[in-house]
């Protein structure tokens, strides 16, 4: 049941000084941290990251908006951890994620009104959308060596 999943702190949220506030969340959940670092992405890596969506009409934005600066980059570990991510942070448009969600708490804009923009959706957060994508991706940002196993001292209490 023990699951590990790929979250990235986009360039917005790292841009907002977000980084502290928002990883903060997924320790209190009691989700260990098992590998972390800043990457700036070129295009040919955000192609391969987000190869289920390079030939959407929306991904020019997408790339530009991903490549703008440096990500945040981490692998969480926990019971179901890829599902319960997810839930934190909510769904992809600002506009429908709900209050307590990261995108609910940090974001408020929508597909509309980012279209009309011409830019993405700035949702601060990447999480693996299921166990299949979460393989893959961890696969794609980190090296074995680069991941940690250890014990915190929420193991006792939440797992
Ligand atoms: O990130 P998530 O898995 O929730 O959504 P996705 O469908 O995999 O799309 C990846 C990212 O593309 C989103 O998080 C948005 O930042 C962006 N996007 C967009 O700008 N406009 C859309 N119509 C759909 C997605
Ligand atoms: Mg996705």
């Amino acid at each position: 049941m023990k699951e590990q999943t790929l979250v990235l702190i986009k360039p917005d949220g790292v841009q907002r000084g977000l980084i502290g506030e928002l990883t903060t969340r997924f320790e209190k959940a009691g989700l260990t941290i098992i590998g972390m670092k800043m990457v700036w992405i070129d295009k040919a890596f955000a192609k391969k990251h987000y190869s289920a969506h390079v030939k959407k009409a929306f991904y020019p934005t997408l790339e530009a908006m991903i490549t703008e600066g440096p990500v945040v980059a981490m692998i969480l570990e926990g019971v179901h951890a890829v599902e319960q991510v997810r839930k934190m942070v909510g769904p992809t448009e600002p506009r429908k994620a709900p209050p307590g969600t990261i995108r609910g708490d940090y974001a408020h804009v929508s597909y509309e009104y980012a279209d009309k923009k011409g830019v993405a959706v700035k949702n601060l957060i990447h999480a693996s959308g299921n166990k299949a994508e979460a393989k893959d991706e961890i696969k794609l940002w980190f090296k074995k060596q680069e991941l940690h196993s250890y014990q915190t001292a929420h193991q006792k209490h939440t797992m």
